[in-house]
């Protein structure tokens, strides 16, 4: 290997976008170079979607992302859709299926997703330097030049991929984001998103029994009309809520901000018990409820309500205090202190500004040569494939570009 070798491209980063971007710019005939400090190729991708890789959502739009410019994303992925990388996947024979609201899966194992991209950058006689720490990046002239404990690497084009800063405990890091500073672009606060929310714990305790329990739930941020609401499981654990409605929640949620959230997922509870009142008074009332909620809920629902004991049965309630009891369970007010933190997170919101960035190329438009790809940018997906969608569309509309 000459360390004196200049490469076309260097892709710092060798997950979903950068293998993506190293594979198609090499296959356009530039010598490329991809550098990762990982022991083990695409983590991220291999855990995903429970070890079967939700590789991408066929509904996807510029809607089910979250960024300061909500338009930024459009171009990429209008030129490279999830038609396209599904057309990827099946010259790959890879066999998948579709799970949930166009949820796309491996049938076998994720692993089938980094082989086909592994073979990709084969195919685009791709240079490996893996594992590999860089220290200092510098730019000199038309070259940027990359050192490090093993070695330095040298590129006429540098392309960073490395991620957020979500699971530090697989290997992420915020190198995207001090490079990006290093370089003076602005960088989105960042924080962790798809996230557990947490509670403080003495007021949490009357539900950290219930740890374990799911039910269909529909989550919105309260007096954030133009937040979106999420009709999805919600899981309670023992320091708060989690599942895939409260990760959902969380990317829109700002400190401080109360949840609403609506225990029957849409339905009219409130007619629903003043009917049953009628027809079955002798009930008791954690019996009807638990037509409606999981049974350990309805009953720690009941003890914590004002006047209200396990025993009682529903004639006992005027129709006032049911229709307040209703109320209650269809629009539960309350404030989480905080996120379980980027060790939970399946992604980091924020990231490098895209008002510095160019739509079509992800090129820094202050640094001709240098380009910001995948969860590193200000481009944030819900959950369900949507991420994937954004690092392949933006690793190809980068590849393309270099
Ligand atoms: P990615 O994280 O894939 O790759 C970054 C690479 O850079 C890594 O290989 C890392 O080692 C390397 N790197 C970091 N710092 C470095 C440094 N300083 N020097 C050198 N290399 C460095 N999304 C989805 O759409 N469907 C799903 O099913 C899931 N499931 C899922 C589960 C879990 C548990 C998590 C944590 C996340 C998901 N995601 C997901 C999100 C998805 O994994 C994520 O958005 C993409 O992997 C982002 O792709 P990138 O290529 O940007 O970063």
């Amino acid at each position: 290997m000459s360390t004196r070798q200049v490469f076309d491209v260097a892709v710092i980063g060798a997950g979903a976008a950068g293998m993506m971007a190293a594979a198609v710019a090499g296959q356009r005939g530039l010598s490329v170079v991809l550098v990762d400090h990982a022991e083990q190729l695409a983590e991220k991708i291999r855990i995903s979607g429970g070890g079967r890789c939700n590789f991408t959502n066929l509904g996807t739009s510029p809607a089910q992302f979250l960024s300061r410019n909500p338009h930024f994303c459009r171009s990429a992925l209008a030129a490279y859709t999830p038609q396209d990388f599904l057309g990827l996947v099946r010259r790959h024979r890879i066999s998948w299926h579709e799970k949930h609201r166009g949820q796309l899966f491996c049938d076998d194992s994720s692993q089938n997703i980094i082989d086909m991209l592994r073979s990709e950058c084969d195919e685009g006689r791709v240079a490996w330097r893996m594992p590999w720490t860089i220290a200092q990046v510098s730019r000199l002239q038309d070259v940027f030049l990359l050192e490090g404990p093993q070695g330095r690497i040298q590129a006429h084009q540098l392309v960073i991929a490395t991620g957020g800063m979500a699971l530090p405990q697989v290997g992420a890091t915020d190198f995207a984001l001090k490079l990006a500073r290093q370089f003076a672009l602005k960088v989105v606060e960042p924080r962790p998103a798809l996230v557990p929310l947490t509670f403080e714990p003495q007021a949490w305790k009357p539900f950290a029994a219930l740890s374990g329990v799911s039910l269909p739930v529909r989550v919105s941020c309260a007096g954030a009309s133009r937040t979106p609401a999420f009709d999805e499981d919600m899981l309670l654990t023992h320091r708060g809520l989690s599942g895939p409605a409260i990760l959902q929640i969380s990317s829109y949620w700002q400190p401080g901000q109360p949840l609403q959230i609506d225990l029957v997922a849409g339905q009219k509870l409130e007619q629903a018990l003043l009917k049953t009142k009628q027809a079955e008074g002798k009930q008791l009332l954690s019996a009807v409820l638990s037509r409606w909620l999981p049974k350990r809920l309805a009953e720690c629902w009941i003890v914590q309500e004002e006047g209200l004991t396990a025993q009682m049965r529903l004639a006992e309630l005027a129709d006032p205090r049911l229709r307040k009891l209703a109320q209650g369970i269809e629009s539960w007010n309350l404030s989480p202190t905080g996120t379980a933190g980027y060790r939970k997170a399946e992604v980091m919101r924020g990231g490098v500004d895209t008002d510095g960035l160019d739509q079509r190329s992800l090129q820094a438009k202050s640094v001709p040569g240098l380009y910001f790809i995948g969860e590193a940018v200000d481009v944030t997906g819900w959950l369900g494939g949507y991420n994937f969608q954004w690092a392949w569309a933006s690793g190809v509309a980068c590849g393309r570009a270099l």
